[in-house]
């Protein structure tokens, strides 16, 4: 009898996976296990057993009924979502409907105006460069005249991996390694992320900056206002005034803080440069001699500067955004309209 019911078993199991319309499937059902079914056919076996063994059948064939009744609402279940797939297919299916467009992805803003800050620095003949985000402490701090324990490291609070490795604080680092891997004269643009542990209204502890390095005989500070007039004029499309004010870098000498006339007022004031007219975008200044010394530069033939330009005020200014923490915050509203 055990044999039986498992050969019954099987076979449902396997006829029901042909069966493909709901007719056949209740007709299948009855003739299995309805009233005068196979299974209640079997089942009259169990009469002629020894009373010890009917329980053990009684309880297999009762299992085993289960079982095959879950197999049946199972299928039953599967045609009839697929007789309404199939129906709603069939009906609705409009072939002269156009198609569904799927949603395209577009650039961050933020590598948008990276790509504008190259395009216009490559008119100017700046060359493209990269630095690693991961940086050590050689290339962000000490060949940048900055040593252990100088003050100006102060300024650039640090995440640190170890005593030697950390992210980079700023963009400068690039100038060393393209000066120890080129001979003047270089002229490069390097754009990327930085990472200071500062975080306010006004600050992110990721950031973007650009930088700029021009290396050759005879380049002067005049040099260095012609290029950032130059950069202003063609990318703020306006002749807006810029200020140098004298400053302080390590890396530099002489050194200057330059502000470009407000973008929103035009220099008459407002809220986004607090009245003052001028918003500060860029640190630059003329090469630190002393750099020269770290990448077997001579210090008596050649001559440059460098500045770095923080890219979301860059940003900030060209479209007219009130918020830093914006550009990260990934609300597909904001990012949508650039
Ligand atoms: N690295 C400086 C900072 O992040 C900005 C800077 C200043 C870059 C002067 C320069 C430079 O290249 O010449 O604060």
């Amino acid at each position: 009898m055990k044999q039986q019911l498992n050969s019954l078993r099987a076979s449902t199991i396997g006829l029901l996976s042909q069966i493909a319309d709901i007719k056949t499937l209740n007709d299948a059902r009855s003739r299995i296990l309805g009233r005068k079914g196979d299974l209640t056919g079997i089942l009259r076996g169990l009469k002629d057993l020894p009373i010890e063994e009917r329980s053990t059948f009684g309880q297999l064939a009762n299992q085993i009924k289960a079982e095959l009744e879950v197999e049946f609402d199972l299928r039953e279940t599967r045609l009839r979502e697929d007789l309404e797939h199939s129906q709603v297919m069939s009906e609705s299916f409009d072939v002269t409907l156009p198609g569904r467009r799927l949603p395209l992805g577009r650039s961050h803003i933020l590598n948008r105006v990276t790509h504008e800050l190259l395009d216009v620095f490559s008119g100017l003949g700046f060359q493209l460069a990269e630095g690693p985000e991961v940086e050590i402490d050689y290339y962000n701090f000490e060949a940048l005249n900055m040593p252990k324990n100088h003050p100006a490291r102060d300024m650039q609070d640090t995440f640190y991996f170890s005593d030697n490795l950390l992210l980079r604080t700023h963009t400068s680092p690039v100038q060393i390694r393209t000066m120890e891997t080129h001979r003047p004269p270089v002229r490069i643009v390097c754009p990327g992320k930085v990472y200071r542990r500062d975080a306010d209204v006004t600050h992110s502890p990721m950031f973007m900056q650009i930088e700029g390095l021009w290396v050759d005989k005879d380049v002067s500070f005049a040099d260095l206002k012609g290029i950032l007039y130059a950069f202003t004029r063609e990318y703020f499309g306006e002749k807006l005034g810029l200020r140098f004010r004298p400053s302080f870098f390590p890396f530099t000498e002489p050194s200057a803080e330059v502000d470009i006339q407000c973008v929103i007022c035009g220099g008459s004031g407002c809220r986004t440069c607090s009245s003052t007219g001028w918003l500060e975008i860029l640190g630059a200044g003329m090469i630190d001699p002393t750099l020269y010394g770290f990448v077997n530069y001579d210090p008596e033939i050649q001559s440059g500067f460098a500045f770095g330009m923080g890219i979301e005020r860059v940003a900030m200014l060209k479209y007219g955004i009130p918020d830093i923490r914006l550009f990260y915050e990934n609300d597909i509203r904001f990012l949508n309209q650039f």
